[in-house]
């Protein structure tokens, strides 16, 4: 099968940023006065930052009609990747196509992939109302004004908002504002659409809205899409695979049932303990790991969520550990509650630094 998407090594090294604009076209514009003046406050001696490895080695193969989704932390290299798939930066090496089109033609890259970023600056023109912001791009994108006008009423009622199309930028909230922008992309029927966080700061009940959008109104249509975002549980709910970056690189893929069976024999034990004093012993054996954040107030609670293996004696085992208290008969437990891990679990998961008690030899990375 032909992928739609292929990449092989690719890596991205953005230069350092020029901190002197010195006999460049920029000397005498307003940068240059900004940055000097900026290097006079910091007394920056250097002349340029330097460099930044956003990839590293990404090697990765999406097959038509899936949804990929890209998972990783601020400044693993997710939006990097977008970009150079989406045609607007190039590589530093590597090979790969998309759509057919090598990477080395970036031009004709972009005209067969819809980009939309809803964490950028992707450029509401702020005298336009909804509508005609959407059409206006239609039009510069070079569409029809007839089908610009039809794509335009079924855009925005994809993303639910046709009620407000005559409303300015300056009169939408974010949410609605994301949701313009997102319209813009479907305008369009590219066989591969690229979706930068398309749901940060949506309220749940509108999430749930994209996401259904996602699924199934850009599948219907035939189109493959990438897609990244933070929150893992709803990528579970949306990916056909996923890769998670870290560091750049590609530390984990396969299909979110693939990525939760690492987790496979392992059990997650929340407990919420009211008033009382951290363990003094060691952990029991089976504890994989264990994290908790204090809540505010006055009842001191403290709520714990814990990796371990399951067996019949876990959840006894960690109770018995986290409620010995040093001072006998202080505080008690409030809340006690056994789940099936989530994917945020795997990907927490990853974050942590082997142990010699770690079972990672057992779980394929
Ligand atoms: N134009 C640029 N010039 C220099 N460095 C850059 C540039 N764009 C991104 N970077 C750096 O590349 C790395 C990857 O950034 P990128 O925006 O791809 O991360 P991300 O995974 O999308 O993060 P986030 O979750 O915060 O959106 C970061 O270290 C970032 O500082
Ligand atoms: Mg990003």
């Amino acid at each position: 099968m032909q992928h739609l998407v292929e990449l092989q090594h690719v890596t991205k090294v953005f230069a350092g940023v020029e901190q002197s604009l010195r006999g460049t076209k920029l000397e005498a514009k307003g940068p240059a006065l900004w940055l000097r003046n900026l290097s006079r406050l910091a007394r920056l001696t250097a002349d340029t930052a330097p460099p930044v490895h956003a990839l590293a080695d990404i090697s990765l193969s999406v097959a038509p009609d899936t949804i990929f989704g890209l998972v990783g932390r601020n400044g693993t290299g997710k939006t990097t990747l977008l970009k150079i798939l989406a045609g607007l930066i190039r590589p530093t090496s590597g090979t790969g196509q998309v759509a057919g089109i090598p990477l080395t033609d970036p031009a004709e890259i972009r005209r067969r992939v819809s980009y939309v970023s809803t964490t950028g600056w992707m450029g509401l023109e702020w005298p336009l109302t909804a509508e005609e912001n959407v059409r206006f791009f239609a039009a510069l994108c070079g569409m029809p004004a007839r089908l610009a006008r039809c794509r335009t009423e079924e855009a925005l009622r994809d993303v639910d908002l046709w009620g407000e199309r005559h409303k300015y930028p300056a009169q939408l909230s974010n949410g609605m504002r994301q949701r313009v922008i997102l319209a813009r992309a479907l305008l369009f029927r590219t066989p591969l659409v690229l979706l930068d966080e398309p749901t940060v700061g949506l309220d749940p009940v509108t999430t749930q809205t994209i996401l259904a959008l996602i699924k199934v109104r850009l599948r219907e249509r035939g189109q493959t899409i990438i897609v990244t975002d933070h929150q893992s549980a709803e990528m579970a709910q949306l990916a056909d695979h996923l890769a998670v970056l870290r560091d750049g690189r590609i530390a984990l893929q396969g299909t979110p049932a693939e990525l939760l069976a690492l987790l496979h024999g392992v059990t997650v034990i929340e407990v919420q303990t009211a008033g009382m004093d951290l363990p003094a012993g060691p952990p029991p054996d089976l504890l994989l790991s264990s994290r908790w954040e204090e809540r505010p107030g006055a009842l001191g609670i403290r709520v714990w969520h814990i990796l371990a293996r399951a067996d019949a004696h876990t959840v006894a085992a960690v109770l018995d550990w986290i409620a010995q208290p040093a001072q006998p008969l202080a505080g008690q437990v409030v809340l006690l509650a056994e789940s099936p891990p989530q994917l945020a679990d795997v990907l927490a998961w990853l974050e942590q630094p082997p142990t010699a008690s770690s079972p990672k030899a057992e779980v394929r990375r």
